[in-house]
């Protein structure tokens, strides 16, 4: 087997990956080297890795069991595994979720700055361990994706304040008004999870802040001032803290996997900067629950776990 590299982006975040080619050779070496890399790295970036969607779903079940495409949103009618995200398609949200020429005085929803950093799927009670991502259709420049880490975020914490939010947890929820109905037949919702607000990584044991700017609602047994109030403090942080980021220039048949336990992740924050179409596929591997320091488990409070799809569910 030839030698796997690994070249880190930043000190503590992100690597590229060398002498891998992942549609020849999944071999459980090849896999556990791979493995072991992204427990270090959280961030593994690979280049110049053609496959088809096929490919990808093998190499996801490599890594534990590919999920549905998404809790909510379905896949592609022959890959259900696969979520195909069109940036085109997306645009128009994206324009709408700006402020419009309206503003400040014009209706304009309020949100939390830089709302694109999140943990993928926080609102089922067992989100998605990886997430792994594949460069289909790739502008010339724009659609990066940015990673934080939410270890090295925790780890630079007073020891008083990690003390106290490794007793805390947090309400996820998501709830689409009329989303289309899921291939399996499973609810597409509504969902709500409580977690620890800190997580214990369940193969590394290290810390990390369970923060993300989409789900998160509210912390528990805080009045809603000092829920907000915390949940800005430690979001300014997760966005403000530049030493803990890497950014991910994508390629055509560039393949980005993240330990989706251990980062967070934003992108693409500029899709209204530039016109060219970015397309891009995403796989999931199937997530435990969450466990806090005090050994609190992540609950499901409404809809159910993201499960690893069955065979049978993976024919058209
Ligand atoms: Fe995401």
């Amino acid at each position: 087997m030839s030698e796997i590299g690994f070249r880190p982006l930043t000190p503590i975040i992100g690597a590229e990956v060398a002498g891998v080619d992942l549609a020849v050779d999944l071999r459980p070496a090849t896999v556990a080297c791979l493995r072991e890399g992204l427990l270090r790295h959280k961030v593994l970036v690979f280049r110049d890795q053609p496959m088809d969607d096929a490919r990808q779903v093998a190499l996801t079940d490599a890594f534990g069991g590919a999920t549905a495409a998404h809790p909510v949103t379905n896949g592609l009618p022959d890959a259900p595994a696969v979520l195909r995200t069109v940036l085109s398609e997306d645009r128009p949200g994206l324009a709408a979720s700006e402020a419009g020429p309206g503003f400040p005085l014009g209706a304009t929803a309020p949100r939390r700055i830089r709302t694109e950093w999140h943990v993928d799927s926080t609102f089922v009670a067992n989100p998605n361990a990886i997430t792994i991502l594949r460069g289909v259709e790739i502008p010339p420049a724009g659609g990066d994706t940015l990673f934080a880490d939410l270890e090295a975020l925790y780890s630079g914490l007073s020891s008083s304040l990690r003390g106290y939010l490794d007793t805390l947890q947090a309400i996820h929820s998501r709830h689409d008004p009329s989303p289309s109905p899921r291939f399996d037949g499973k609810p597409a919702g509504p969902f709500v999870a409580l977690h620890p607000l800190v997580r214990v990584h369940p193969e590394t044991g290290v810390r990390s802040l369970l923060v993300s700017t989409m789900f998160l609602q509210a912390i528990r047994g805080l009045n809603s001032r000092e829920s907000t109030a915390l949940l800005d403090f430690l979001l300014d942080e997760l966005a403000g803290r530049d030493e803990i980021h890497a950014r991910v220039r994508w390629e055509q048949d560039t393949l980005v996997m993240w330990d989706n336990r251990a980062v967070a992740h934003a992108g693409p924050v500029d899709g209204l900067m530039f016109k060219e179409e970015r397309i891009v596929h995403r796989t999931t591997v199937v997530g435990d629950l969450p466990c806090g320091p005090n050994g609190f488990v992540s609950k499901a409070l409404k809809g159910g776990l993201f499960e690893a799809l069955a065979m049978a569910e993976r024919i058209a």
